[in-house]
């Protein structure tokens, strides 16, 4: 199996705090992998970790199988690698139109054809050109989710993290949003990494998932393994009567 990305012996430290500790996953080319766990226990600090976002202080992490030199990445990684935040809101800036959230990596990135380009995402994610000079507060709470998948998507990346992509929206856009998402993976044949404290949201997405626990890893599973309450761990057995819906452990 050729690894998308990995990350071997993480961890992240906070003043003697070990917000992630010894944490080592590979996640295949065109893998859908999960990430659930308690809060607090390092789901958003790996995702933020590997994307740039919170300070390595020990460990590996590689992409397409070249290890980062230290915390330095690439203009090219910045490609590759997109996350999606919970809350669009706070991710999209609000006095920006639509066109210029979506032009703005482009610019980034230095690629052109913008106009097809920002036509084409729009189309993509179920907006219209229509949305193209609307401002986010002039949006739903999906359909700013969906520009942020757009904005994420438009300069063709390989890799999206995903932090609770769907948790602040009501339940039928919910849906639509992650059919949205597993659409776009499949059609660009993209590797997930997605957190999300619904672990029927993780099973209906991913092939694989991580239970994490204070920053550690505590075990690995198949969707197929949690969906049927194979687990080993008390803990999981927990998360799974917590998660509302969910089949009792
Ligand atoms: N920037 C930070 N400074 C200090 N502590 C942090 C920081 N970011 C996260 N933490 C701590 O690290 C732990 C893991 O946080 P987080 O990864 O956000 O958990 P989760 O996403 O699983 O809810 C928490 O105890 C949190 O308070
Ligand atoms: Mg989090």
């Amino acid at each position: 199996m050729s690894a998308a990305f990995s990350v071997d012996n993480l961890s992240v430290v906070y003043d003697h705090f070990y917000a992630l500790k010894d944490v080592t996953i590979e996640i295949a080319a065109g893998e859908s992998f999960g990430l659930v766990g308690e809060s607090g226990s390092g789901k958003s600090t790996l995702l933020r970790a590997v994307a740039g976002l919170a300070p390595v202080t020990n460990g590996t992490i590689s992409i397409h199988g070249a290890p980062l030199n230290g915390s330095k990445r690439s203009k090219d990684f910045y490609r590759q690698v997109q996350m999606v935040f919970q809350d669009p809101y706070g991710s999209l800036h609000p006095r920006q139109t639509i066109d210029r959230l979506l032009l703005e990596p482009l610019a980034i990135h230095g690629i052109g054809d913008s106009d097809t380009r920002i036509a084409r995402a729009l189309d993509e994610v179920g907006l219209g050109n229509g949305f193209r000079f609307r401002y986010p507060h002039q949006l739903s709470g999906g359909q700013r989710q969906r520009v942020a998948i757009a904005r994420a998507l438009i300069v063709e990346p390989s890799i999206l993290l995903l932090d609770e992509p769907t948790s602040a929206l009501d339940a039928s856009v919910q849906a639509e949003v992650l059919n949205l998402l597993e659409q776009v993976r499949r059609d660009r044949k993209l590797t997930f990494a997605m957190v999300s404290h619904d672990l029927g949201v993780i099973t209906h997405m991913c092939e694989r998932l991580a239970v994490m626990r204070n920053g550690e890893v505590v075990e690995m599973l198949t969707a197929a393994e949690l969906a049927g309450a194979d687990v080993h761990e008390d803990y999981t057995k927990n998360l799974m009567v917590a998660s509302e819906g969910f089949v009792r452990a």
